[in-house]
């Protein structure tokens, strides 16, 4: 491109790393020469049981798909409303929590206005600030990957405008814990805690997570997600609870049409299928403690206790990157971060019982190689 055009750029486009996206199912099924059928997808946090059947009913069954969904997404923000019993005006859809992410950031990030991150976490905070043009004054977390508060109060004085809190934490699977929360929501900025795991540490009802606190705090945000406990990643939907003051102006910057109507369709009667739902989260929580105890007898890898849907794992005495690499050829997906914090470690969601035999036969014949 010429100079003169690759000025119209903005400067923090341009500065900023590029994304790297995930490798299709299909083109690494391709590339590993396996069917798709034989892949062992545990890369990315996903519900291996899939959406509820009435899910997929609702999405075959609706006749609208000639028109613009509802922007208001009237039935399922009602839907919503009953499920968190929080009022509809303070709810929120987007096309996954993602979108929401991105929607908060672009309120309220000037260029040069700053967010606390607190890492190992989630990336898009980051990376939505980035594009925003926000700087992320970064607060690690401990050792233990609890937070450091003491840290967080100072990045706050700096005059950060929020932060940004994944609870459970991905992807260390750790609570956050109430009286941290506590001491957070006393500081002067927004407060938004991801709840995109919460149905995991919460699997005997609707959750509650922090949503009790936000007729208290007016700068508590929360978000959550159908990606995860209702099995709907692909169809990208997740909502937010928000304080009104936020809301109002979410509204505003919203796009009209931003969660399909096959979304739509599928997100309502999910919640209208809970029973069928909550007993998958609860096979995937009791899988996840066999998980657990199997990956803790493994010598090579150290895992973290989680609340979530996956485990984190230390890498002992080999490379985590070819650990990774060694499972993919053998057609098991794992995460692993080119991160300096988490160089050492991958991330394994929890699958089906089935998923978690291969898995550690396949550990195993790498482990013996
Ligand atoms: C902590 C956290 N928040 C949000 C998301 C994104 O959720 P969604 O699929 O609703 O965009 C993820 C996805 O992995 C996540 O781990």
């Amino acid at each position: 491109m010429t100079p003169v055009l690759s000025q119209l750029i903005r400067p923090e486009i341009a500065d900023l790393e590029p994304y790297t996206p995930i490798v299709p199912l299909e083109v690494l099924a391709a590339r590993l020469g396996l069917p798709v059928e034989q892949i062992v997808k545990l890369d990315a946090n996903e519900n291996p049981y899939g959406p509820a059947p009435a899910a997929l009913e609702a999405i075959h069954r609706t006749a609208t798909y000639h028109i613009y969904p509802d922007p208001e997404q009237t039935a399922l923000r009602s839907a919503l409303a009953s499920y968190t019993g929080r009022p509809i005006e303070e709810i929120l859809c987007g096309a996954g929590a993602d979108e929401l992410i991105d929607l908060v950031l672009r309120l309220i990030i000037n260029p040069g206005d700053a967010i606390i991150d607190c890492p190992p976490t989630f990336g898009m905070y980051r990376f939505d600030a980035g594009i925003c043009g926000g700087r992320v004054i970064s607060v690690p977390r401990r050792a233990d990957f609890s937070l450091d508060l003491p840290a967080i109060e100072r990045a706050a004085a700096q005059g950060a405008k929020a932060i940004f809190l994944t609870a459970p934490n991905n992807p260390t699977g750790n609570p956050l814990p109430r009286t941290d929360l506590l001491r957070i929501l006393e500081l002067p900025i927004l407060v938004v805690v991801d709840e995109a795991y919460v149905e995991f540490a919460e699997p005997d009802h609707a959750p509650i997570g922090a949503s009790d606190l936000l007729d208290d705090y007016p700068n508590l945000v929360i978000l959550r997600t159908f990606s995860k406990w209702a099995g709907l990643a692909g169809l990208r939907v997740g909502y937010g609870l928000f304080p009104r003051w936020l809301s109002e102006q979410l509204w505003k910057i919203k796009q009209p049409y931003n969660v399909s109507v096959a979304a739509q369709a599928a997100a309502v009667a999910s919640l209208n299928a809970m029973t069928e739902l909550r007993r998958r989260v609860q096979a995937i929580v009791a899988e996840r403690e066999r998980l657990f105890a199997r990956l803790s007898e493994v010598a090579c890898l150290t895992p973290f206790p989680s609340v979530a849907n996956f485990i984190l794992c230390r890498v002992n005495d080999r490379d985590a990157h070819e650990l990774k690499l060694a499972l993919e050829r053998r057609g098991v997906l794992v995460r692993h971060y080119r991160t300096p914090l988490l160089d050492g470690y991958i991330r394994i969601s929890v699958g089906t019982p089935d998923q978690t035999d291969t898995l550690l036969a396949t550990i195993a014949e790498v482990v013996n190689e």
